[in-house]
């Protein structure tokens, strides 16, 4: 129920905009009720004998039949307009109002995705936090639309619709809300079945997407393995689960109707009987008589959203709920309330980035420790070739730096300063960052070395590619350096990628540069290029350089080697090492 509460609380902006709703609603509610009445009229009044009813014979006194008749069909054309206008502009002003909150939702959700650690949206957790961002934000503007607006419509039709069938004649009235026990009953009924093999078509419907697309994934895999009529008969037995499945939820679809149906034409029976029996005895109009049938019908609308907003409502409160846990997942990693903003570095002053570990424990999963009471400091402007075996925690030690996560335990400080006391934003603003993997964003070559310098001129990018030997095969792509690249877009190799993620870098041109393997998918030649241009970029910055081969680690100051998450290794390069690393 609270997130019910929280989740409209995202509409309160558009109050102005949903009372305009509220009366749209009404008077088209209205429109919609008063729709059979010229006709009730004509045929009790202009065709038949009754007098006009005190209203109409004032207004209308001294007006022949014929131009009552015309006048009453008039007001037929006028009255269904009306409230296909009003009905529109409602339905257009409920959507506009529901989408603007999905917008709001997905504004917040996005901030508070961009803010997520690294370690909560690694793994297997993405595809639930697509979910919850795309998919589950949409429940908002269900329960507007539902839970709200179209309840409330419902809600106000029928009440409108009884209170008037209630005065024109008790006992129609009554026969007429008959047919409601019997209409839910179906509903509930045949709802359920509906549902249920919806549901299961669903499935099978998803799987045979997920096939399709898994074998679009595997292409070369089935081809070389020539599995093709094996995967084709597997899919084939997928599609005909799902046809069997859709054929018995639309079969289920025509039993409902027909129960639907069923308790229509038993209203409407019971009313022409009942109803003509008190024509006869003049207790009731013909015109009267036609109102009742015409509501009839009318009801099963309001009767079929009420029956299902229950549902609606539940659905959409648990997919909001699941937004709410994403936006009220505390911050693992944020600014101390006072934290300390980093001016930058005076020029000829003291150089930005002496780095400290000071007895620094890390554990992605408490009693696992990855690294263990590291301590090491390092100087301003010195570079440090990090080594050791896969999954020894060498890009977990790196992480520490940016705060992508922080420590378990021990202190990280930069010139002197806890990492955790300084603004983020000023930390991060100071380190570039080479990750294992290279990104890329779905953008152009030069938007993706532009990244981390918003305004960048063209000749700092190029000049940025050239030192990360990029230039020359950026030229060779179709359109150079506007060339589309990232998700969709043109392939690079893994090497042209990583040295693109070099050039971001060199042009971020921050005090600490992070660099995690960043030639390992190089060729010894451009490797050796790349590396002689790192060496320019490493004077003078503070560098941490995860690297295996030995001309790499040459370049560093010093190495320090880790083994079973601690340091066994710190200081300059030994001579012992020769020509390859221990
Ligand atoms: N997000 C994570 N959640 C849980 N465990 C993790 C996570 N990331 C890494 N690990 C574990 O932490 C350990 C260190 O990982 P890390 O990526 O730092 O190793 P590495 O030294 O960089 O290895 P490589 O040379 O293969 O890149 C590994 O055992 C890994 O399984
Ligand atoms: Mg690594």
């Amino acid at each position: 129920m609270n997130s019910l509460l929280r989740a409209l609380r995202y509409f309160r902006p558009d109050a102005p905009r949903i009372s305009g709703v509220a009366l749209l609603l009404f008077l088209s509610t209205l429109a919609s009720l008063l729709k059979p009445w010229p006709l009730a009229l004509i045929v009790d009044s202009v065709l038949g004998q009754r007098p006009l009813p005190p209203f109409f014979a004032h207004h209308f006194d001294g007006w022949t039949k014929s131009q009552l008749l015309t006048a009453l069909a008039g007001a037929t054309l006028l009255l269904h307009l009306a409230q296909g206008f009003l009905s529109a502009a409602q339905n257009y002003g409920a959507i506009a109002i529901g989408l603007r909150g999905l917008r709001r939702v997905r504004d917040e959700v996005f901030e508070r995705l961009e803010r997520l650690s690294l370690r909560s949206c690694q793994g297997t957790q993405t595809g639930d936090l697509i979910h919850r961002a795309s998919w589950d934000t949409y429940s908002f503007q269900t329960l507007f639309q539902q839970g709200l607006i179209t309840f409330g419509s419902a809600l106000l039709s029928l009440a409108l619709m009884v209170v008037i069938m209630s005065r024109l004649n008790s006992t129609l009235t009554l026969a007429a809300l008959g047919t409601v026990p019997l209409v839910l009953v179906s509903i509930r009924f045949f709802g359920g079945k509906m549902r249920d093999r919806g549901t299961q078509a669903q499935q099978a419907d998803s799987r045979i997407t997920s096939t399709i697309q898994q074998t679009i994934a595997t292409l070369p895999l089935i081809q070389s393995y020539t599995r093709e009529a094996h995967e084709a008969a597997a899919f084939t037995a997928q599609t005909s689960t799902a046809c069997d499945r859709r054929l018995a939820q639309h079969g289920w679809e025509l039993l409902y109707w027909l129960a639907i149906s069923l308790a229509f034409s038993l209203g409407t029976a019971t009313i022409v009987w009942l109803g003509g029996r008190q024509v006869q005895d003049g207790s009731l109009t013909i015109g009267e008589l036609l109102i009742f049938l015409a509501y009839l019908t009318q009801l099963y609308d309001p009767l079929n959203q009420l029956s299902h907003v229950g549902a609606t409502v539940a659905n959409a409160g648990t997919g909001a709920q699941r937004v709410f846990e994403l936006l009220d997942r505390p911050d693992e990693v944020a600014d101390r309330p006072a934290a300390i903003g980093l001016a930058p570095p005076a020029p000829g002053g003291i150089p930005r980035g002496a780095l400290e570990f000071d007895q620094v424990s890390f554990a992605y999963q408490p009693g696992q420790p990855v690294l263990r009471e590291l301590s090491f400091a390092v100087a301003a402007g010195e570079s440090i070739a990090i080594i050791g075996l896969s999954g020894v925690g060498k890009s977990t030690l790196l992480n520490l730096l940016p705060r992508f996560f922080d420590p378990t335990a021990g202190t990280v400080r930069l010139d002197g300063q806890d990492l955790r006391d300084l603004r983020l934003h000023d930390l991060r603003q100071n380190i570039a960052v080479v990750p294992q993997e290279p990104v890329l964003l779905a953008a152009t070559v030069a938007e993706n070395i532009a990244f981390g310098k918003p305004g960048a001129t063209h000749a700092e990018i190029e000049a940025a590619a050239c030192a990360a030997h990029a230039h020359d095969f950026i030229l060779k792509l179709p359109q150079g350096y506007e060339t589309a690249v990232g998700e969709g877009a043109a392939r690079l190799s893994v090497g042209q990628k990583q040295r693109l993620n070099l050039a971001r870098a060199f042009l971020k041109d921050a005090p600490i540069l992070l660099l995690d393997e960043p030639t390992s998918a190089l060729d010894t030649e451009s490797e050796a290029l790349v590396v002689a241009s790192l060496e320019q970029l490493m004077r003078g910055r503070t560098t941490f350089i995860v690297a295996h081969r030995l001309s790499t680690i040459r370049r560093a100051s010093k190495v320090l080697v880790l083994e079973a998450g601690r340091i066994t290794q710190f200081g300059p390069l030994p001579d012992s090492w020769g020509s390859s690393p221990p």
